[in-house]
């Protein structure tokens, strides 16, 4: 098996993928997604070396096509467009949770200002707003009053992009300062840690400087998560739970492109690893 890594950007994370693969005695390429180039002269794109090839760009849209041209080249790619597609955009992530009835914040989504404003005036606060492409906890806000969704849409409307013009907007989690990130293979979280909030900070995002530590894998918490990660099509993924006071956990998020730096800081489990493991069996399959 010949092992690509397509990455835009070096991190922590591609290089414990390749030495793990590596030394599994796995022929592995680290391949900067910068230079790839595709055309519609098909017979021309046979550059491309690899039996398969686990997508790790950081930007989601250089990710996202570069999949499709190597999948309509039947290629196989960890993960997959759709999978892509989906979890790269939380409006399609959240509705699909949704349909498949696992447990997430509820969300409302409104198409201009106007109908945003009256949205907010019929829910109340607080509120959480979020882009519908981006992680990091970046343009993730809590909206604690009327005063910031001015401030929100006033930024929004000077700043006249196709985004700025969708609102998705949530119901705030009441919920402890952490989330649990759980890092999941095919049908088996791999590991789960607890992402506690950074002082003076309210989102947990370890590049928030949220820190990590071992959080219990429960019956509860296996089942949520295999479910969420399941639905939006498997493989290898970041699936983000929250704790509710009331309702227990939600899923607010699932990452297809997971970081896991913070986690293998706490972890027991090898966790590139285990990726590599589940790449193995899919090749096989
Ligand atoms: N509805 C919510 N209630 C409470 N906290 C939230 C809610 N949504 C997000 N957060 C906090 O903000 C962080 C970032 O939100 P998330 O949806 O995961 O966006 P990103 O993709 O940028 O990580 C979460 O990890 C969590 O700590
Ligand atoms: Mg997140």
């Amino acid at each position: 098996m010949e092992l690509s890594i397509i990455y835009d950007k070096l991190r922590f994370e591609e290089k414990e993928l390749y030495d793990k693969a590596t030394n599994r005695g796995i022929t592995t390429h680290l391949m900067d997604a910068k230079p790839i180039s595709f055309s519609t002269d098909i017979n021309q794109n046979n550059t491309i070396n690899g039996d398969i090839f686990l997508q790790r760009c950081l930007s989601h849209y250089r990710g996202l096509y570069i999949t499709y041209c190597l999948e309509f080249l039947k290629h196989r790619v960890i993960n997959n467009y759709d999978v892509n597609e989906i979890c790269g955009n939380k409006l399609k992530t959240s509705l699909i949770l949704a349909k498949s009835e696992i447990p997430s914040p509820k969300t409302y989504f409104t198409f201009s200002a106007e109908s945003f404003k009256e949205l907010t005036n019929k829910l109340g606060f607080p509120l959480v707003l979020k882009p519908l492409v981006g992680s990091w906890g970046r343009g993730v806000f809590p909206i604690r009053n009327e005063e910031m969704v001015n401030i929100i849409m006033e930024m929004r409307e000077e700043n006249d992009s196709a985004f700025s013009r969708i609102y998705y907007v949530q119901e705030m989690i009441n919920r402890p300062p952490r989330d649990i990130r759980c890092i999941v293979a095919g049908d088996q979280i791999i590991t789960a840690v607890y992402r506690y909030s950074a002082i003076n900070e309210w989102r947990t995002n370890v590049a928030r400087g949220g820190h990590t530590g071992l959080a219990p894998i429960t019956k509860d918490l296996e089942d949520i998560v295999i479910k969420a990660s399941n639905t939006v099509g498997g493989g290898i993924l970041g699936v983000d739970v929250m704790e509710d006071e009331d309702k227990g956990f939600v899923v607010h998020e699932i990452n297809s492109n997971v970081e896991f730096r913070g986690a293998s800081q706490v972890s027991q489990v090898d966790i590139a690893n285990s990726m590599i493991e589940y790449v193995l069996t899919v090749f096989k399959k």
